[in-house]
């Protein structure tokens, strides 16, 4: 294991939490939520892509930090609403690629722009509403991201618009109000690939030559997830978008605020999956820890291969860092082989280095406050775990566990 990360959040704070709402539970902090937001103020606009983390109470705090937000889903328009962000303005703009009827109803009736990803949206849209506020999000051609299944661009996306002429002639036929251009490459992109969408979106908006108001440079940016993993510096991306923007305004006449569209790089680091080492197996001579997590909680690793960092707290104030270390591999509860968190892209599971643990002891999983708990699900029936919201060390719960009752309700 390397050199070991200092914990977001305190020791002291989360064996508080366990004492209370007990194990596993998802742990996040607000001061490094702020910390992220602070990082990109100079972005003219923050949208914080809420499938990320879409917790009411995680966009109450974005709405409080000035963000505003983006929701790809009629649940997720639903969620911005019951956060206090409004309809009407540029609070909420819906991103998708479909539209539904209930989703259309709801748009049309709270006045959310939404952000075009198909020609039948325009359709869809163009038919009821005229008039209404739309983007338009364009494939570059190009995509990238941490894991093949979250490159967003090039011809094996099913995102954005292929034909931006005929799209753009459209929107002219159904009378619809164009006021931004939208490009999102993927999630986890690497800087070089992420600088180039400013050079593919002068490209377009010079060619569409429509007056607009906004463009978004999307999400992706990366964060450290390894402990030697670089960070994205957001100074320079910052310039060369400015620089961008500029160019484009100039030519086309018009004032136009830059957005950004980040998830994972204001949550992420923030969160943490706190579990408790149930079972310590010998098979062979490897160590299988089994922790009461499983992909159904995190499905990162089970997913894409993600690493998470790992790290050990003793459940009896036990000094751990000084014992001799041992190799394991870290899996969940699940009746599935794949159900381990030190998994490889190719689904190869390796070993980390921990202290040697006894059961009872809290294995953390670090960085999992983007797309943890908002691709849990209940699989094997396991409900739904605690969301607790770590503020000034006040512990508040800002979600309670599901109950095996309310899962099974929906049947019964
Ligand atoms: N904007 C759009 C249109 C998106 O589709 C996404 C992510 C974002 C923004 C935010 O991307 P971010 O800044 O978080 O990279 N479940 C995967 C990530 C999938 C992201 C899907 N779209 C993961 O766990 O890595």
């Amino acid at each position: 294991m390397k050199k070991l990360k200092k914990l977001i959040i305190k020791k002291k704070n989360i064996l508080s939490a366990i004492k209370i709402y007990k194990t596993p539970l998802w742990i996040y902090d607000y001061k490094t939520i702020k910390k992220q937001i602070l990082k990109l103020k100079k972005f003219d606009i923050i949208r914080f892509a809420q499938k990320s983390c879409s917790n009411i109470h995680i966009l109450k705090i974005m709405k409080k930090l000035g963000a505003k937000i983006d929701a790809v889903s009629l649940g997720e328009i639903e969620r911005a609403l019951k956060a206090g962000f409004k309809g009407n303005c540029n609070d909420i703009v819906y991103t998708s690629d479909i539209i539904d009827t209930q989703t259309l109803k709801k748009v049309v009736l709270h006045k959310i722009p939404i952000n075009i990803g198909s020609i039948d949206m325009i359709k869809k849209i163009g038919k009821i509403s005229p008039n209404h506020k739309v983007w338009l999000r364009i494939n570059p051609k190009f995509g990238d991201g941490h894991n093949k299944k979250t490159n967003t661009g090039g011809k094996n996306s099913k995102h954005g618009v292929w034909n931006t002429q005929l799209a753009i002639s459209l929107i002219q036929k159904y009378n619809l109000n164009l006021i931004g251009l939208h490009m999102h490459i993927g999630s986890g992109a690497d800087y070089n690939h992420l600088k180039k969408v400013c050079y593919a979106m002068i490209k377009s908006a010079l060619l569409i030559n429509k007056k607009i108001s906004f463009i978004s440079a999307g999400g992706g940016l990366p964060i450290p997830y390894k402990t030697n993993d670089k960070k994205i510096n957001i100074k320079s991306y910052h310039k060369i978008w400015k620089k961008s923007i500029k160019n484009i305004s100039e030519t086309l006449k018009c004032k136009i605020k830059l957005e950004i569209e980040p998830g994972r790089f204001l949550v992420a680091q923030s969160g943490i999956l706190v579990s408790k080492i149930e079972s310590i197996k010998i098979v062979k001579n490897q160590t299988f820890i089994l922790v009461n997590v499983g992909f159904n909680d995190l499905i990162r690793p089970a997913l894409y291969g993600s690493y998470h960092y790992i790290s050990v707290i003793s459940k009896d104030n036990r000094k751990l860092n000084t014992l001799k270390k041992i190799k394991v591999v870290i899996g969940g509860p699940l009746c599935e082989s794949g159900d381990i968190f030190t998994q490889k892209e190719n689904s190869e599971i390796y070993t980390i280095k921990i202290p040697k643990v006894k059961l009872g002891d809290y294995i953390i999983f670090h960085d999992t406050g983007a797309y943890g708990a908002s691709m849990s699900s209940n699989y094997n029936s396991r409900p739904l775990i605690p969301e607790i919201l770590i503020k000034k060390n006040v512990l508040n719960q800002i979600r309670r566990r599901q109950t095996i009752n309310e899962m099974l309700s929906l049947e019964i």
